[in-house]
């Protein structure tokens, strides 16, 4: 799993992405405080205990670091930064049968406009899954030696 570099300066206005996720009836918002319980229980339920973790952190920030996607009082998605280093993007998902409407790119840049909006010229995708979707859709690179950076000698 390597990581990746974003250049924050360089993103593209997003408006038209957030028009198409809110025509679908979507909310895109931070995750609140009383809400943690409710997020976490997403992630485990749908991805994985780690990232349930990481998403703990986000919501003790302030404001909270972690973005969701919400239909009907139910989540489709996430995106968190600043959890487990800082400056990094990262865990995000979507449930599979919201994928492929633009929803993983939507709160892939609300997470990034949050790096940038905090000061950061670059933004470090951590370990990354899906490469080319984040080469293609934010102009990601890798980062040479980066595997495994920090996600050595992980606790099960
Ligand atoms: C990766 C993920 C968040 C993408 O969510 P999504 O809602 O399906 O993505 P979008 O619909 O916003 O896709 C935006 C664009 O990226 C493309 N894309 C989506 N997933 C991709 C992938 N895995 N590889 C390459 N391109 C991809 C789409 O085709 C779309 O292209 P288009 O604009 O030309 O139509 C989702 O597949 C997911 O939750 N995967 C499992 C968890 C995961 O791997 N998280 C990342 C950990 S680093």
């Amino acid at each position: 799993m390597i990581d990746m570099l974003v250049r924050l300066y360089d993103l593209p206005d997003s408006s038209e992405l957030y028009r198409t996720v809110a025509s679908q009836g979507i909310t895109l918002r931070r995750a609140r405080a009383f809400e943690k319980h409710t997020v976490a229980k997403f992630a485990r339920e749908n991805f994985s205990e780690k990232w349930a973790s990481e998403i703990e952190v986000a919501m003790t920030r302030q404001p909270v670091s972690c973005w969701i996607a919400t239909k009907d009082k139910a989540i489709l998605g996430f995106s968190c930064y600043e959890t487990t280093q800082r400056g990094f993007f990262g865990p995000t998902g979507v449930i599979e049968s919201a994928r492929g409407t633009g929803l993983g790119k939507a709160l892939l840049f609300k997470a990034l406009e949050s790096l940038r909006d905090i000061g950061y010229a670059y933004g470090i995708i951590g370990g990354v899954g899906p490469r080319e979707f984040y080469a293609k859709n934010c102009g990601a690179i890798e980062i040479p030696g980066s595997d495994p950076g920090v996600y050595g000698d992980i606790l099960p």
